[in-house]
Protein backbone atom coordinates (compact mmCIF):
# COMPACT_ATOMS: atom_id res chain seq x y z
CA UNK A 1 0.00 0.00 0.00
CA UNK A 2 3.12 2.81 -0.34
CA UNK A 3 1.66 4.40 -3.55
CA UNK A 4 -1.92 4.57 -2.32
CA UNK A 5 -0.94 6.18 0.84
CA UNK A 6 1.78 8.07 -0.83
CA UNK A 7 -1.11 9.53 -3.19
CA UNK A 8 -3.25 10.26 -0.43
CA UNK A 9 -0.58 12.19 1.39
CA UNK A 10 -0.29 14.43 -1.98
CA UNK A 11 -3.87 14.85 -1.68
CA UNK A 12 -3.58 15.84 1.85
CA UNK A 13 -1.14 18.24 0.93
CA UNK A 14 -2.77 19.75 -2.15
CA UNK A 15 -6.11 20.18 0.09
CA UNK A 16 -4.02 21.97 2.80
CA UNK A 17 -2.47 24.14 0.35
CA UNK A 18 -5.22 24.82 -1.67
CA UNK A 19 -7.91 26.71 0.64
CA UNK A 20 -4.49 29.35 1.64
CA UNK A 21 -3.80 30.00 -2.22
CA UNK A 22 -7.52 30.63 -2.95
CA UNK A 23 -7.27 32.99 0.29
CA UNK A 24 -4.84 35.22 -1.32
CA UNK A 25 -5.99 35.47 -4.27
CA UNK A 26 -7.64 38.69 -5.19
CA UNK A 27 -8.39 39.08 -8.77
CA UNK A 28 -8.68 43.01 -7.76
CA UNK A 29 -4.87 42.97 -6.44
CA UNK A 30 -3.14 45.25 -9.48
CA UNK A 31 0.41 46.09 -8.64
CA UNK A 32 0.49 49.85 -7.13
CA UNK A 33 -3.54 50.11 -8.00
CA UNK A 34 -5.14 48.88 -4.67
CA UNK A 35 -3.36 49.87 -1.74
CA UNK A 36 -4.34 47.83 1.84
CA UNK A 37 -5.59 44.40 -0.96
CA UNK A 38 -3.03 41.73 -0.64
CA UNK A 39 -1.04 41.41 -3.34
CA UNK A 40 -0.70 45.21 -3.41
CA UNK A 41 2.35 46.74 -1.61
CA UNK A 42 2.31 48.70 1.37
CA UNK A 43 3.43 51.86 -0.13
CA UNK A 44 2.69 51.81 -4.04
CA UNK A 45 5.64 54.02 -6.08
CA UNK A 46 2.98 56.42 -7.64
CA UNK A 47 1.19 56.67 -4.51
CA UNK A 48 -0.33 60.33 -3.73
CA UNK A 49 -0.63 61.92 -0.44
CA UNK A 50 -2.70 59.42 1.55
CA UNK A 51 -4.71 62.42 3.26
CA UNK A 52 -6.57 63.75 0.30
CA UNK A 53 -7.02 60.28 -0.76
CA UNK A 54 -4.55 59.36 -2.63
CA UNK A 55 -4.39 62.33 -5.00
CA UNK A 56 -0.88 64.16 -5.73
CA UNK A 57 0.07 66.84 -4.50
CA UNK A 58 -0.02 69.99 -5.94
CA UNK A 59 -1.45 73.27 -6.79
CA UNK A 60 -5.66 72.81 -6.21
CA UNK A 61 -5.09 69.13 -4.47
CA UNK A 62 -6.39 70.11 -1.57
CA UNK A 63 -9.42 71.99 -2.73
CA UNK A 64 -9.81 69.13 -5.42
CA UNK A 65 -10.06 66.61 -2.57
CA UNK A 66 -12.53 68.31 -0.69
CA UNK A 67 -14.74 69.33 -3.85
CA UNK A 68 -14.96 65.65 -5.44
CA UNK A 69 -14.67 63.25 -2.46
CA UNK A 70 -17.75 64.81 -0.52
CA UNK A 71 -19.45 61.98 -3.15
CA UNK A 72 -17.07 59.77 -4.59
CA UNK A 73 -13.92 57.98 -4.01
CA UNK A 74 -10.69 59.44 -5.43
CA UNK A 75 -10.23 56.22 -7.23
CA UNK A 76 -12.51 57.55 -9.96
CA UNK A 77 -10.64 60.44 -10.70
CA UNK A 78 -7.46 59.22 -10.33
CA UNK A 79 -8.39 56.40 -13.05
CA UNK A 80 -9.46 59.08 -15.75
CA UNK A 81 -7.23 59.85 -18.39
CA UNK A 82 -9.45 62.15 -20.59
CA UNK A 83 -8.96 65.53 -22.84
CA UNK A 84 -8.66 68.95 -21.22
CA UNK A 85 -12.36 69.18 -22.84
CA UNK A 86 -14.03 66.32 -21.33
CA UNK A 87 -13.27 67.81 -17.41
CA UNK A 88 -14.20 70.65 -18.41
CA UNK A 89 -17.93 68.86 -19.56
CA UNK A 90 -17.52 66.49 -16.70
CA UNK A 91 -17.50 69.65 -14.56
CA UNK A 92 -20.79 70.61 -15.71
CA UNK A 93 -22.18 67.12 -15.78
CA UNK A 94 -21.53 66.90 -12.09
CA UNK A 95 -22.95 70.30 -11.35
CA UNK A 96 -26.34 69.91 -13.50
CA UNK A 97 -26.94 65.57 -13.16
CA UNK A 98 -25.07 64.89 -10.02
CA UNK A 99 -25.66 68.01 -7.51
CA UNK A 100 -22.72 69.33 -7.12
CA UNK A 101 -22.80 73.21 -6.03
CA UNK A 102 -21.70 75.83 -8.20
CA UNK A 103 -17.94 76.79 -7.22
CA UNK A 104 -16.61 80.51 -7.47
CA UNK A 105 -14.58 81.17 -10.62
CA UNK A 106 -11.27 81.02 -8.78
CA UNK A 107 -11.82 77.75 -7.13
CA UNK A 108 -13.42 76.31 -9.95
CA UNK A 109 -10.20 76.92 -12.27
CA UNK A 110 -8.18 76.39 -9.56
CA UNK A 111 -9.33 72.38 -9.45
CA UNK A 112 -10.11 72.18 -12.95
CA UNK A 113 -6.51 73.30 -13.52
CA UNK A 114 -5.34 70.59 -11.08
CA UNK A 115 -7.40 67.81 -12.88
CA UNK A 116 -6.12 68.83 -16.22
CA UNK A 117 -2.60 69.04 -14.87
CA UNK A 118 -3.13 65.27 -13.12
CA UNK A 119 -5.13 63.32 -15.34
CA UNK A 120 -5.24 64.71 -18.23
CA UNK A 121 -4.99 62.61 -21.83
CA UNK A 122 -2.94 65.72 -23.11
CA UNK A 123 0.04 65.72 -21.38
C1 LIG B 1 -22.70 65.93 -5.50
C2 LIG B 1 -21.98 64.71 -5.69
C3 LIG B 1 -20.74 64.74 -6.54
C4 LIG B 1 -19.68 65.60 -6.45
C5 LIG B 1 -19.49 66.76 -5.49
C6 LIG B 1 -18.74 65.17 -7.44
N1 LIG B 1 -19.21 64.07 -8.10
FE1 LIG B 1 -18.25 63.04 -9.57
N2 LIG B 1 -19.79 61.78 -9.71
C7 LIG B 1 -20.92 61.82 -8.92
C8 LIG B 1 -21.76 60.71 -9.27
C9 LIG B 1 -23.11 60.39 -8.64
C10 LIG B 1 -21.11 60.02 -10.28
C11 LIG B 1 -21.56 58.79 -11.02
C12 LIG B 1 -21.02 57.61 -10.28
C13 LIG B 1 -21.41 56.35 -10.97
O1 LIG B 1 -22.49 56.28 -11.54
O2 LIG B 1 -20.60 55.44 -10.94
C14 LIG B 1 -19.87 60.72 -10.54
C15 LIG B 1 -18.93 60.31 -11.48
C16 LIG B 1 -17.72 60.93 -11.68
C17 LIG B 1 -16.74 60.53 -12.65
C18 LIG B 1 -16.86 59.37 -13.62
C19 LIG B 1 -17.50 59.89 -14.88
C20 LIG B 1 -17.65 58.81 -15.89
O3 LIG B 1 -17.37 59.08 -17.06
O4 LIG B 1 -18.05 57.69 -15.52
C21 LIG B 1 -15.70 61.38 -12.55
C22 LIG B 1 -14.42 61.39 -13.36
C23 LIG B 1 -16.03 62.31 -11.51
N3 LIG B 1 -17.26 62.01 -11.00
C24 LIG B 1 -15.21 63.33 -11.12
C25 LIG B 1 -15.55 64.26 -10.16
C26 LIG B 1 -14.69 65.36 -9.81
C27 LIG B 1 -13.36 65.64 -10.42
C28 LIG B 1 -15.35 66.04 -8.84
C29 LIG B 1 -14.89 67.30 -8.15
C30 LIG B 1 -14.65 68.44 -8.99
C31 LIG B 1 -16.61 65.38 -8.59
N4 LIG B 1 -16.69 64.29 -9.42
C32 LIG B 1 -17.54 65.79 -7.67
C33 LIG B 1 -21.24 62.73 -7.95
C34 LIG B 1 -20.43 63.78 -7.58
Amino acid sequence: MRFPSALALCAAISMAALPALAQNYNPLARPGAAPGLPGAPAKPAEEGNPDLGGLPDGKGAEETFYACAACHSTAIIKQQHISDGRWDDLWGWMITEQGMPEYPPEEKDLILNYLKTHFSSER
